[in-house]
């Protein structure tokens, strides 16, 4: 089959690469893609989706993988369907469970989906009140999509006030925080969860955990995420059967019963507080970068998951994993995730090491190639080095050794990556 996959990350590299190793795919193709995908597929500049959809008319293309979640809640999904096309992702309605975090709490407390105590409110005499009622420290969300940075975890209750005011105002994060939802403070570890859904049917895959922080020991500012593991041993038996239970399941009944059946990737943040998961929030796509850990670590056909996933046809799938860990290690670029910096030409060395070789593999996200071939770190999250082993300490060793045969002026990257289990 042929395939385009949409989006420009380190996660849309993952999806190729694996999709690539898959002997039922012919052609692949990525829109836009990035430097590095262009060694997997065709890259093409082609964002409007009436003129995508064009494209997977004319050019016989089976299936298309939604990578980000902009052009999920933009609705891409209602416009390939409207045409028959076969498309892997959830519809606009039902991509409010990422789009719209006031949308989210409220849904998951329709459905009793344990999740921290909250108000949603687009006044900010009701958040003041709230504030007052709750502990140190307060977190407090803009309702749109903020990029990862509409999140204020307030240590003082002034400071919880005045981000409240500043989303209110329309100056922190504009329409996105016109209204706000103001919660409890979980403390626990925290998991990515992800569950593959057709619409009834679903599939979990192995537990990650990211690392949201710039600095080791979850140090320095919040970032796109720094490394992710996969699988954690933080998750046993019984928090994954709580997770079905009481969320998964729920969840998506619940989304069936609102006329909104779930399809895609549903991303659920975890915090595991005193052997409890309460739901942080849902996405309606891949981590990035855990979506580089989960994808080596998938046995089975990539085009078998994700086609009977878009087909409403996961109960005949028969997904396995292999019984391995994956460490993902990001380099980034100098100045991130402050501003922009200078391109910088990347270079590799050959690796003759063939333990290297066969363990660990690069998934390349911010990156350009230049017209002599070269490549040249353009974003901020660079590529991502993946390390593949028997155990984390193998698959961490596997990853790092790769991050020194690679060479760019400013590169930066953590040096723990799957520290808690460590
Ligand atoms: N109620 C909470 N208690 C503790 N930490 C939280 C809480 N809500 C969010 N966080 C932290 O803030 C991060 C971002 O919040 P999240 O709801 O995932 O929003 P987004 O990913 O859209 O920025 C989470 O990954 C988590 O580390
Ligand atoms: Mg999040």
């Amino acid at each position: 089959m042929n395939v385009l996959i949409l989006g420009a990350g380190g996660r849309e590299y993952s999806i190729g690469l694996a999709l690539s190793k898959d002997e039922n795919v012919e052609k692949i193709y990525f829109a836009p893609g990035n430097g590095g995908t262009d060694t997997l597929g065709e890259n093409l500049s082609i964002s409007d989706f009436s003129e995508l959809a064009d494209f997977v008319e004319k050019n016989a293309v089976d299936l298309t993988i939604v990578g980000p979640e902009g052009p999920l809640v933009d609705g891409i999904v209602d416009v390939f369907e409207a045409r028959g096309l076969t498309i892997f992702g959830p519809s606009a309605k039902a991509a409010q469970l990422e789009g719209s975090k006031i949308f989210m709490k409220n849904f998951l407390a329709r459905h009793n989906v344990p999740t921290a105590k909250y108000i949603e409110t687009n006044s900010l005499q009701d958040a003041y009140t709230f504030i007052e009622k709750l502990d140190v420290p307060i977190v407090v969300k803009a309702d749109g999509l903020c990029g990862g940075k509409g999140v204020i975890i307030a240590q003082s209750k002034e400071e919880a006030k005045k981000a409240a005011g500043e989303m209110l105002s329309g100056n922190s994060f504009g329409d996105a925080g016109t209204s706000i939802v103001v919660e409890e403070f979980l403390d626990g570890y925290e998991l990515s969860v992800f569950a593959i859904c057709d619409g009834n049917d679903y599939i979990v895959l192995p537990a990650a955990q990211d690392h949201k922080r710039l600095l080791n020991n979850d140090k320095g500012p919040n970032t796109g995420g720094m490394g992710a593991y996969a699988p954690t041993p933080l998750v046993n038996d019984e928090i994954y059967k709580k997770l079905d239970e009481r969320v998964i399941v729920p969840t998506l009944e619940g989304m069936k019963a609102e006329g909104m059946p779930f399809k895609g990737v549903l991303f659920i943040g975890v915090m595991v507080v005193k052997g409890e998961p309460i739901i942080l929030e849902y996405n309606v796509r891949f981590g990035d970068p855990e979506c580089e850990e989960l994808m080596p670590l998938l046995k089975s056909p990539a085009s078998e998951l994700f086609y009977k996933a878009a087909t409403a046809d996961l109960k005949s799938a028969k997904i396995e994993f292999y019984d391995k860990y994956a460490v993902g290690v990001v380099m980034a670029s100098r100045d991130y995730p402050y501003k922009s910096s200078a391109p910088a030409e990347i270079i590799i060395d050959d690796i003759y090491h063939e333990e290297l070789n066969e363990n660990a593999h690069i998934s390349y996200a911010g990156v350009t190639r230049g017209d002599e071939g070269k490549l040249y770190a353009t974003g901020g999250r660079v590529l991502v080095c993946v390390g593949i082993g028997d155990s984390i300490k193998e698959a961490q060793r596997h990853a790092y050794m790769l991050v020194g045969q690679i060479h760019y002026a400013g590169k930066q990257c953590r040096t723990d990556i799957a520290y808690q289990v460590l």
